[in-house]
């Protein structure tokens, strides 16, 4: 492998002048009457992007969450259905409100969670159903939603990583009772630290809204007078601005994140046994993380991968580790899939900027591993 190659980042964001120009002017001018301005056209550009009513800008993904569950009431004695394939971000809020995370399995080809596994094991306790777009894959919103409606059990959205993504010309994020998003440094829209509540529903954006102000309602007339104990997740202005800019590129942003997975996607065509992010019939992947799963018969492993890459001067990221199997959660190596994909995949880098030669080289870690592996074994090499 080329020691001498430049280091190969796995995201890095797109900064333009623009970026600089609006976050320069809310720094100099966003404060007094203008404090809330880059916030308001954030807010106001995201929820007409996504095509929903309502729109919070906040800290992060993970207050967001926080403040949904929270909103619909959620806490001690409650079950929440999620898959056991996601950042723990997903799962701490449950447990910060003293409800349990039930951990099921997810889908060999979308790596999203399983609806079949969801159904059994909605409880009389199960209060909620969060669907996680993992790495902008989608999960199957027809059947959870419908397994919600016959329950009557909100489903919630982690867009996190899925802007971009759609589901029979539905946005990720728009469809479910409401929809968080990421906008750490690493996503396809950054704000640095941020993210975004979304819903349609007028009362729970109220009751969020209410919430994200520590509990103050927005036609409370009294000074400093909380109605309710509540959160401060909010979003600075300074990062509304940069979000202002992306937002104004995200076609672009999007556009280059799922050019880069269809490079991946071309350069390893040849090669059965790797499973790049799907897009089945009707749905677009926003493509945040291109990922690679290899199959098994093949011997290909997490840490080989990791090995090969790192050698290669390459920043690639594993596969989320399964929740059941960290210490705080008990383990659950009954989510077959969860537990082992993860032993045999890995995230390729995908930066907006990434120049042919980055993607060549990191397509050529990948090439080499697999035809050394297959040398022995004809009938795993690549096809004709
Ligand atoms: C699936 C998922 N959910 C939630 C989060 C939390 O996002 P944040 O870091 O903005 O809180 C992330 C962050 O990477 C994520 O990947």
């Amino acid at each position: 492998m080329n020691q001498a190659a430049s280091r190969i980042s796995y995201t890095r964001p797109s900064i333009t002048e623009l970026e600089v120009a609006y976050a320069a002017d809310a720094a100099a001018n966003g404060w007094g009457e203008r404090c809330y301005d880059y916030i308001v056209r954030f807010e106001d550009g995201f929820r007409k992007h996504l095509g929903v009513s309502h729109a919070i800008a906040t800290s992060s993904c993970t207050g967001a969450m926080h403040m949904g569950l929270a909103a619909l009431g959620i806490g001690k004695g409650d079950e929440v259905i999620l898959a056991d394939t996601n950042w723990i971000a997903t799962a701490a809020p449950i447990v910060h409100l003293g409800a349990t995370p039930v951990f099921v399995d997810i889908l060999p080809d979308s790596w999203c969670i399983d609806p079949a596994e969801v159904e059994r094991h909605i409880t009389p306790k199960t209060k909620a159903i969060i669907a996680t777009h993992i790495y902008g894959n989608l999960c199957d919103m027809d059947r959870l939603l419908n397994i919600g409606r016959r329950h009557g059990i909100p489903v919630i959205e982690d867009a996190a990583e899925a802007i971009g993504s759609e589901w029979h010309g539905r946005r990720a994020g728009s469809m479910g009772t409401f929809g968080t998003f990421s906008f750490h440094g690493t996503k396809t829209l950054t704000t640095g630290e941020g993210g975004m509540f979304v819903t349609s529903d007028d009362a729970l954006f109220e009751k969020v809204l209410t919430l994200s102000n520590h509990g103050r309602a927005r036609n409370q007339k009294k000074q400093f007078w909380p109605d309710d104990v509540g959160f401060k997740y909010k979003m600075s202005n300074i990062q509304a601005a940069l979000g202002c800019a992306q937002l104004e590129r995200i076609e672009g942003l999007i556009a280059r994140k799922r050019d880069i997975l269809v490079r991946y996607a071309e350069a390893l065509k040849a090669y059965q046994s790797i499973s790049l992010n799907p897009e089945s019939s009707g749905t677009i992947n926003g493509a945040w993380m291109p990922t690679a799963v290899f199959d098994r018969d093949i011997g290909i492993t997490r840490e080989m991968l990791q090995q090969a890459f790192s050698a290669a001067n390459i920043d690639a990221r594993v596969f989320f580790h399964p929740l059941t199997s960290l210490p705080m959660f008990p383990e659950r190596r009954s989510n077959r899939h969860a537990w082992d994909i993860p032993e045999r995949a890995i995230n390729l880098p995908s930066y907006h900027d990434m120049t042919e030669d980055e993607i060549r080289r990191v397509t050529e870690v990948i090439v080499s591993l697999i035809d050394s592996r297959a040398a022995g074994e004809p009938h795993l090499a690549k096809s004709a």
